[in-house]
C-alpha cells in the first residue's frame, strides 16, 4: 500500500510533516553530514536578527531529567551574513527551507522579512515572538496578544509567502493569540517554544546556566506541548505545527492526533541527527498497519 505523507501549511506543500526545529540544526550545514535533508519535510533555520548577536556567555546549555535547558540568547550571524553565506548553502540542500526571524521591534521583523522575501530558497517565514520588545520596555512580545497581532499583520503585509507565528507556552491561554494570528492573516502557528526553567549546582549554590533561567525542551515538555496543541485545535481553525519533546514516530502520531498538521523535532537532533528520517519511516509503517492511505487524515482525529 502506498501512503501519501504530504501535508499543506497554507499554500506550502511539504512532502511529509517532519520539520527540523529552529536552533537545533544551525543553517542546515550543521546537520547535513549526518542526514539526508532532501528527504525531510522542511528545515527551519536558526532565528535570524537584523544584526549579528553573540548571545549569552557560557554556560548556555545544561542537561536536565528528560530534557535540557538552553539560554543561547539568540546567537546568530545576522541578516547580511545569512544572505551572503548561508542561503547559497541552503539553495543546494534541496529541502524546503523555512526562515525563522527574531527581533526586538516590529519594524525589525518587517525589515528582515522584506530583505529575505525575494530569495526563492526561502519558502516560508516562521516568526519567533519570544523576544523582548525593546520599544515597549522589554516585555516579551509573545506574552502580549496585541503585539502578536500587530507583528502578524505587518509581516503578512511584507510577504506573500506563508507566515507561521511561533508561540511560547509561557502564557495563560495560548489559543487567544492563535485566534489573533488567524484574524491578522497568519497561515499557521507553531507551538511550542521552550518553557522557562532553571537548575542549581548544590555545591556552589549558583545557577547552572549563566543567564540564571533557560528554555526547557525535550521529552520533559511533551505533555505540556500536546495540551497546548489540543487547546488551539479545539478553539481555532488554523494549521498547527506541533513542537515539544518528539523523539520518535509514535510521539509524532500523538501530535497529529492532538491537532498538528505538521510537527518539528528539536532536542532529539542533538542525540540522533537522523531521527527525522527514522520518524518518516515509522509513520509510513504505522499508516500501512492501520490502513491509513493519507497521513493528513490523522490531524485532529482525537476522540474526546
Ligand atoms: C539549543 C536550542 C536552541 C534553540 N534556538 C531557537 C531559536 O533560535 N529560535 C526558535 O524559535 N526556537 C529555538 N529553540 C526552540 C526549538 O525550536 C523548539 O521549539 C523547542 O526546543 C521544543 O522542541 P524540542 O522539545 O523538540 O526540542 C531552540 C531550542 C534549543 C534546544
Amino acid at each position: 500500500m502506498s501512503v501519501d505523507l504530504s501535508v499543506n501549511i497554507g499554500n506550502l506543500k511539504l512532502q511529509n510533516p517532519v520539520i527540523l526545529a529552529s536552533g537545533t540544526v544551525g543553517y542546515g550545514n550543521e546537520i547535513s553530514n549526518f542526514t539526508d535533508l532532501s528527504k525531510i519535510g522542511a528545515i527551519v533555520t536558526k532565528s535570524i536578527s537584523l544584526k549579528p548577536r553573540k548571545g549569552n556567555p557560557p554556560q548556555r546549555i545544561v542537561e536536565t531529567p528528560s530534557g535540557m535547558l538552553n539560554a543561547i540568547g539568540l546567537a546568530n550571524v545576522g541578516l547580511e551574513v545569512f544572505i551572503n553565506e548561508k542561503i547559497p548553502f541552503l539553495r543546494e540542500v534541496n529541502s524546503t527551507v523555512i526562515c525563522n526571524i527574531a527581533a526586538s521591534t516590529i519594524e525589525e521583523y518587517v525589515e528582515c522579512t522584506k530583505a529575505l522575501n525575494d530569495h526563492d530558497t526561502i519558502k516560508a517565514f516562521e516568526i519567533n515572538v519570544s523576544c523582548p520588545n525593546v520599544k515597549e520596555g522589554g516585555l516579551t512580545f509573545g506574552n502580549d496578544t496585541n503585539a502578536v497581532g500587530r507583528i502578524t499583520e505587518k509581516v503578512r503585509a511584507a510577504t506573500g509567502k506563508p507566515v507561521i507565528i511561533k508561540r511560547t507556552p509561557n502564557v495563560a491561554t495560548i489559543s487567544e493569540s492563535a485566534k489573533v494570528v488567524k484574524q491578522e492573516g497568519g497561515d499557521a502557528v507553531s507551538a511550542i517554544n521552550t518553557l522557562v526553567g532553571t537548575a542549581f549546582n548544590i555545591r556552589t549554590r549558583k545557577p547552572k546556566i549563566f543567564n540564571v533561567t533557560g528554555g526547557l525542551s525535550g521529552p520533559a515538555i511533551k505533555p505540556v506541548a500536546l495540551a497546548k496543541v489540543l487547546e488551539i485545535s479545539r478553539n481555532v481553525e488554523i494549521p498547527i505545527i506541533g513542537i515539544g519533546g518528539i523523539v520518535d514516530w509514535s510521539d509524532a502520531v500523538e501530535f497529529m492526533i492532538a491537532g498538528s498538521t505538521a510537527f518539528q523535532i528539536g532536542t532529539i537532533n542533538f542525540i540522533n541527527p537522523n531521527a527525522g528520517l527514522e520518524i518518516i519511516e515509522g509513520l509510513e509503517k504505522y499508516c500501512e498497519e492501520t490502513s491509513i492511505s493519507k497521513l493528513s487524515e490523522l490531524t485532529a482525529s482525537y476522540q474526546i
